[in-house]
């Protein structure tokens, strides 16, 4: 009855919401009776099929509907509910795609296929996986764009993308993704600028790293909102325009990387006063001024126009 009453009330005022409400009820009911550890068999045996080359017949073996989806090799069942929350496939030497019936591991929470010969696209439906907080598909030959839905995976901690094709711009949508601690898209083709935003709400963010792309514009402001950030590294891009002013913000940071861009103009002060600084590498830019270290134990500051004082204590 207490359920019943806000409905009234809704189809009085306005009857057109009832019918999505009626669909969402329909959705999700439908979708919380019928998933079970047989969906994820059925979603992980797609994969299987998607697998061309398995030189050491890990899933040829392991995965066979004779043995419990649970103990698969690299397969992880949560202990309550007995769904798949874990995949690691890392470092099996397997060539195949993704497909996009993996979005019915709807439990996943960990998606590991690092070190592999994973080639085509990471599929839009992969960004129905709302519980993953972990996804590393790191050195596969994965190409295309990252869907901008990727911001919906609001739970994601880690997103390790390095050493793929992956092409186009970073989407402004994963600045979205406010519980991300590391976010690793060195060594692809990524190209277009970092949208001034991007950063602003990432403030758990403690790892960076976009080296070795084909990114240009200059370095937004609000990755000085970035505090908590420790390896902050944009080598090897098209960066153009000043560090910003308020580098000095980044007061945890260790290890500086902004060698071969195109930035120019006085390297900030305020990176003097960055205490925990151990590597920095400034080199092959047109920056210039003056710094003086005493804790920074390798530092790379090529650039002609530099000068520096150093004081090694
Ligand atoms: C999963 O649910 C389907 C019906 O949706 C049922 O036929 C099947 O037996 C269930 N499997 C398990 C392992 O519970
Ligand atoms: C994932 O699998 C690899 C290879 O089997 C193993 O070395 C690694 O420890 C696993 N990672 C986790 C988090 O279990
Ligand atoms: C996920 O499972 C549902 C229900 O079994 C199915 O209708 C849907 O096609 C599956 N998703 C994909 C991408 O295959
Ligand atoms: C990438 O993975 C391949 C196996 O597919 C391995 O041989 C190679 O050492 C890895 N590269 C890096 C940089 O880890
Ligand atoms: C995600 O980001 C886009 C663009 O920045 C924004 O329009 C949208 O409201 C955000 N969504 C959430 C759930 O924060
Ligand atoms: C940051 O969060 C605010 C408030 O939730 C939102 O409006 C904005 O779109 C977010 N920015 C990005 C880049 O996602
Ligand atoms: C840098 O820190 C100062 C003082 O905490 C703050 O006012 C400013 O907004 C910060 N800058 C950025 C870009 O977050």
């Amino acid at each position: 009855m207490i359920c019943i009453l806000p409905t009234l009330n809704l189809m009085e005022k306005t009857p057109l919401l009832l019918p999505l409400w009626f669909l969402l009820l329909f959705a999700s009911s439908r979708a919380s009776l019928s998933a079970n550890i047989t969906t994820d068999e059925i979603a992980l045996l797609a994969l299987k099929s998607h697998i061309t080359h398995d030189p050491h017949n890990l899933l040829a073996t392991s995965w066979s509907t004779s043995i419990s989806v649970c103990d698969w090799i690299g397969v992880t069942c949560g202990s309550g509910h007995h769904r798949v929350t874990s995949l690691n496939l890392s470092s099996m030497d397997l060539t195949g795609t993704i497909p996009p019936q993996l979005e019915n591991l709807s439990f996943l929470g960990w998606l590991d296929i690092h070190h592999n010969s994973f080639h085509g696209s990471l599929p839009t439906e992969l960004t129905n996986l709302h519980r993953l907080k972990y996804l590393n598909f790191g050195n596969n030959s994965f190409t295309g764009v990252i869907p901008s839905t990727l911001g919906n995976l609001l739970k994601l901690e880690s997103l390790v993308l390095y050493g793929n094709d992956f092409r186009g711009q970073i989407p402004i949508t994963i600045g979205n993704l406010s519980n991300l601690e590391g976010l690793y898209l060195d060594y692809n083709s990524f190209s277009g600028h970092l949208e001034s935003g991007i950063f602003d709400n990432l403030s758990k963010l403690q790892v960076l790293s976009l080296t070795g792309n084909h990114i240009s514009g200059s370095i937004p402001n609000s990755l000085c909102k970035c505090k908590e950030l420790m390896l902050l590294s944009l080598s090897n891009n098209f960066l153009e325009g000043t560090m910003p002013r308020e580098f000095g913000n980044l007061t945890k940071l260790q290890s500086l990387y902004l060698g071969y861009n195109y930035l120019e103009g006085d390297i900030p002060s305020a990176i003097e006063s960055l205490t925990s600084l151990i590597f920095i590498d400034l080199s092959y830019n047109k920056l210039a001024g003056t710094i003086s270290y005493s804790f920074i134990y390798t530092f790379f500051l090529f650039s002609t126009r530099i000068k520096f004082n150093c004081v090694v204590t």
